[in-house]
């Protein structure tokens, strides 16, 4: 258990919700939807988002094998701090091998990382192809497309499977708010 000021504003264990997947497996719609249903319930949070912090903060970064992990080291540490200030964070990061996703386990500390594996078949992700991106990686407009050209590993011993082809994304955070909300309840004597 980590510690908590009794009198902290934020009534709730702080954790890290690392949501990884494949481009188009539904990381960011199930972010924005857990983050509502985690207010609603009186949980506060922040979405850290690939393509967010990509186009800000990691902007100097490319998708070659070691600057996504200078990526993922850096958000890890990003997570890590507003865990120590309480807060609850939510990771949508494709985070593509167990090696990163250990790395940022490390760094945030494995107590406080819940490990969420948004499970999509490479087909169906394609069919969605939201920004259009596989189908330039089909085109060989972009390289070291993770699931075309570039590797997903999935997760070897996630805490919780979301099956994002078979579920709705309501369905998903509940799935997740299920599993979470002992974890996060702070529950005074
Ligand atoms: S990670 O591999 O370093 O964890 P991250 O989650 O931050 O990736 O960023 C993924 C987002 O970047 C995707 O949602 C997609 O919009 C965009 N993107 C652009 N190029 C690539 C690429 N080559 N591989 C994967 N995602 C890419």
């Amino acid at each position: 258990m980590q510690n908590q000021d009794k009198k902290s504003l934020l009534k709730q264990y702080s954790k890290a919700i690392w949501i990884t997947g494949l481009p188009c497996s539904g990381k960011t719609s199930i972010s924005i939807a857990l983050k509502k249903k985690l207010s609603k319930e009186g949980f506060f949070s922040v979405i850290l988002d690939g393509d967010v912090i990509r186009k800000g903060i990691n902007n100097d970064l490319n998708f070659s094998e070691k600057d996504r992990i200078e990526n993922i080291r850096r958000v890890a540490e990003i997570s890590k701090i507003f865990i120590n200030n309480n807060v609850i964070t939510i990771n949508a990061f494709i985070s593509p091998t167990e090696n990163i996703r250990n790395m940022a386990a490390k760094i945030i500390g494995k107590d406080n990382f819940i490990e969420i594996f948004v499970n999509c078949p490479v087909e169906i992700c394609e069919k969605r192809d939201v920004k259009g991106l596989y189908k330039k990686a089909r085109n060989g407009e972009i390289k070291n497309f993770t699931g075309i050209d570039s590797v997903y590993e999935n997760p070897v011993n996630p805490d919780l499977i979301i099956n994002t082809d078979k579920l709705s994304i309501d369905d998903s955070v509940n799935k997740i708010y299920e599993f979470i909300k002992n974890i996060i309840k702070l529950n005074y004597k």
